[in-house]
């Protein structure tokens, strides 16, 4: 597709997001500038992404009839699923109905919203190097797998993202509180979990991946730091050796080639030396890699919209940077954030604030991303620019 048409005339090229939050967001601003007609889609009103969209819908995307409704609806010429939560099947019905492109493709969103589908491929069929691991649907079966892995292991829902539901477990005491965990993110008293032996990795890392008309390219790996299984800060590049770097390169390249399709990917990796483990992918931009929006010429962002619409890209590195997580610490509606002004006082500073309706003590509600001449001190200016931030009531 390297005709772009007119939005909101019978010739508009158009694009529906299936989940529209701030990476959404990102990428639909980068798709309004290229002149396409952007349709966001979620479950509540006032979406990131819905707030710079031409149109929103607000649906159940788990919904199978909804969901094609709305495709039927809107006849989109790209769908672009933003979250995991979708009916897939579905999507791959309409994929194969020819009614839209899925981004990448229907099978990578089968694939990666239940872990064991994307852990299988990775290390049954392409033979990736990951943690130990198995699956258990019942409390008794994740014991007996823990024991046989190995304390400390890693025990997550297949079907959940940002750490719902996960913990790290350090002894068999705590795999009943484990598995009571795990079923808060399932239904009922039904979960299938992955249970994971515990990596002792130096680093870990998000490579970025771009599939586009051209070929296959790399961002500079991006590593970050997690807490309770969700992102609080990310840096780029991370310094790797030689060998790391290549292996994770190859990895990436593998399990990309395998899923297909075009679009950015975020592949996740675990290095310690020239070791790497590969633990998931995302196929769309990473939350991580927010902070490519002050370390390139074309974001992770800007790539995505690049690679779908078929055009060409550039994934090198400008300069080092960092992104720094602002949380609601309040849960409330129609928060005021307040230092904002402070935080953007020194140089080479950015803030993206998502405009989220409704904030949470845990949700992710702005980020702040700093460039300078030092991985360090772009860390540094990040998370003080961050700090300044204040979350209140009116
Ligand atoms: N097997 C493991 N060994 C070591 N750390 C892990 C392991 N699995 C998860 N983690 C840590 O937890 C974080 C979140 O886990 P991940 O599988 O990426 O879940 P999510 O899909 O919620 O992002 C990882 O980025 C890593 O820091
Ligand atoms: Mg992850």
């Amino acid at each position: 597709m390297t005709r772009i048409g007119t939005p909101l005339s019978p010739t508009a090229t158009k694009v529906l997001f299936l989940g529209a939050g701030e990476l959404g967001k990102e990428v639909v601003i980068e798709l309004q500038r290229f002149g396409v007609e952007v349709i966001a889609c979620d479950r509540y009103e006032n979406a990131p992404g819905m707030q710079v969209a031409h149109r929103a819908h607000v649906l159940d995307m788990t919904d199978a009839k909804a969901l094609r409704a709305i495709i039927e609806a809107e006849k989109p010429d790209l769908i672009v699923p933003e979250i995991e939560a979708i009916a897939t099947d579905e999507l791959a019905a309409i994929e194969a109905e020819g009614l839209a492109t899925v981004i990448p493709t229907a099978r990578a969103t089968q694939l990666t919203m239940d872990r064991e589908g994307i852990r299988r491929l990775a290390a049954e069929t392409l033979n990736l190097k990951t943690s130990p691991y198995a699956f258990a649907s019942d409390a008794e079966t994740l014991a007996a797998e823990a024991d046989r892995i190995g304390y400390p292991v890693f025990v997550k829902p297949v079907m959940s993202s940002s750490g719902k539901g996960q913990s790290k477990v350090d002894s068999a005491d705590e795999i009943a509180a484990a598995w009571d965990h795990a079923l808060t993110a399932g239904r009922g008293n039904q979960v299938r979990v992955i249970v994971e032996g515990a990596v002792d990795f130096d680093y870990e890392i998000t490579l970025l991946t771009v599939r586009h008309a051209g070929g296959t390219d790399f961002c500079a790996p991006v590593g970050h730091r997690q807490e309770s299984g969700d992102y609080v800060e990310s840096w780029q590049p991370q310094p790797m050796s030689d060998a790391a770097l290549k292996t994770a390169q190859d990895m990436a390249r593998k399990v990309t080639d395998d899923i297909g399709g075009l679009g950015v990917f975020g592949v996740e990796l675990f290095v310690k030396g020239d070791t790497v483990w590969f633990s998931e992918v995302s196929p769309r931009p990473h939350d991580t890699g927010l902070v490519t929006l002050a370390t390139q010429d074309q974001s992770e962002f800007a790539l995505h919209a690049r690679a779908i619409l078929g055009l060409p890209v550039d994934a090198s590195l400008l300069r080092p940077g960092a992104s720094a997580v602002i949380y609601g610490g309040i849960d409330a509606e129609g928060v005021v954030f307040d230092g904002v002004a402070d935080a953007l006082t020194e140089p080479g500073t950015q803030l993206r604030l998502f405009g989220k309706p409704v904030s949470y003590e845990k949700r992710r509600m702005g980020v702040a991303i700093a460039h300078a001449e030092t991985i360090e001190q772009a860390r540094a200016k990040a998370t003080r620019a961050a700090a300044h931030v204040k979350v209140t009531l009116r």
